[in-house]
């Protein structure tokens, strides 16, 4: 997760320091993280001595749950910016009953306790593989009468899809479709696509993918595709496109 910052002070002065501390308390000295233990090469200052005081942290953990606070020390004075909480949660999947004979159904369901966009959908994996059709709009997916060839582990993703504006869109605006994916390990690589009379087409590789002067034909037919180390997903996405309104005058002789 990078924590996007930027910061202004008097223009006579200089940085002296800049850097992230997580702990604070009225008798308590803000500790650069960067020099605790633990936190070498998992977090990272990507600002600089002069405006961006950005952070990452890579590969992140449960424990990263925490408030993060930015501190710099002029030539004159000491400031403080104002705490950012970060929140990490997992997914965790259910499985009823926890232990099975054959024949029996078993349900899975994946959950967690981030909120996602409206549009979510769960890919599920056996043994790290995708299967297939098996993309739900629900967070439970039921195996029917388990035989000894359902042995496996199984796994969930929860992808969505953001249409920014929402809405309706009236014909010939832009609209921006926004993908995310909580799938572990992460997401390297979002392809937009779009398919017409039955074929693909790439339109954009991205995160986000902005569409100009959209018609009514845009409707239907784009595709995000999630990709991680272990597989792909790919999600559909309905965008609400609107006809403009025609007007005509009416006029009547007298
Ligand atoms: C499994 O689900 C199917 C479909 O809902 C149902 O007909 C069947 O009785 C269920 N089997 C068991 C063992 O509960
Ligand atoms: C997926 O996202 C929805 C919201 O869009 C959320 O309610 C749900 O808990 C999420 N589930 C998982 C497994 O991430
Ligand atoms: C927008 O698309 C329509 C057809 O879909 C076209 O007639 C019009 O010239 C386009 N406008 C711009 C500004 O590109």
């Amino acid at each position: 997760v990078d924590i996007s910052c930027s910061y202004t002070y008097p223009s006579n002065h200089e940085i002296k320091t800049a850097f992230w501390f997580t702990k604070w308390g009225s008798d308590m000295d803000p500790k650069d993280l960067s020099s605790v233990p633990g936190y070498k090469g998992h977090i990272e200052y990507l600002g600089d001595k002069k405006s961006d005081c950005t952070l990452r942290i890579t590969d992140l953990r449960l424990s990263d749950s925490a408030g993060y606070r930015f501190r710099f020390i002029t030539s004159g004075e000491k400031f403080y910016g104002s705490p950012v909480s970060l929140t990490v949660t997992d997914v965790v999947l259910e499985m009823d009953p926890t232990s099975v004979s054959e024949r029996e159904n078993v349900t899975l369901t994946c959950r967690t306790k981030c909120t996602l966009d409206p549009i979510t959908v769960y890919s599920w994996y056996k043994n790290g593989q995708p299967i297939p059709n098996s993309n739900t709009y629900s967070p439970v997916y039921i195996l029917f009468s388990v035989s000894s060839e359902d042995t496996g582990r199984y796994s969930c993703a929860n992808t969505s899809v953001s249409v920014s504006p929402s809405g309706e869109i009236v014909e010939g605006s832009s609209v921006t479709l926004t993908c995310s994916s909580d799938a572990n390990p992460p997401v390297n690589k979002y392809t937009w696509y779009k398919t017409k009379y039955k074929k693909m087409s790439m339109r954009h590789s991205g995160q986000r993918y902005t569409i100009h002067n959209i018609s009514s034909e845009d409707r239907e037919g784009y595709y995000c595709e999630a990709l991680n180390i272990i597989g792909r997903e790919t999600i559909p996405v309905h965008i609400n496109v609107i006809c403009k309104y025609d007007t005509f005058g009416l006029f009547f002789a007298l």
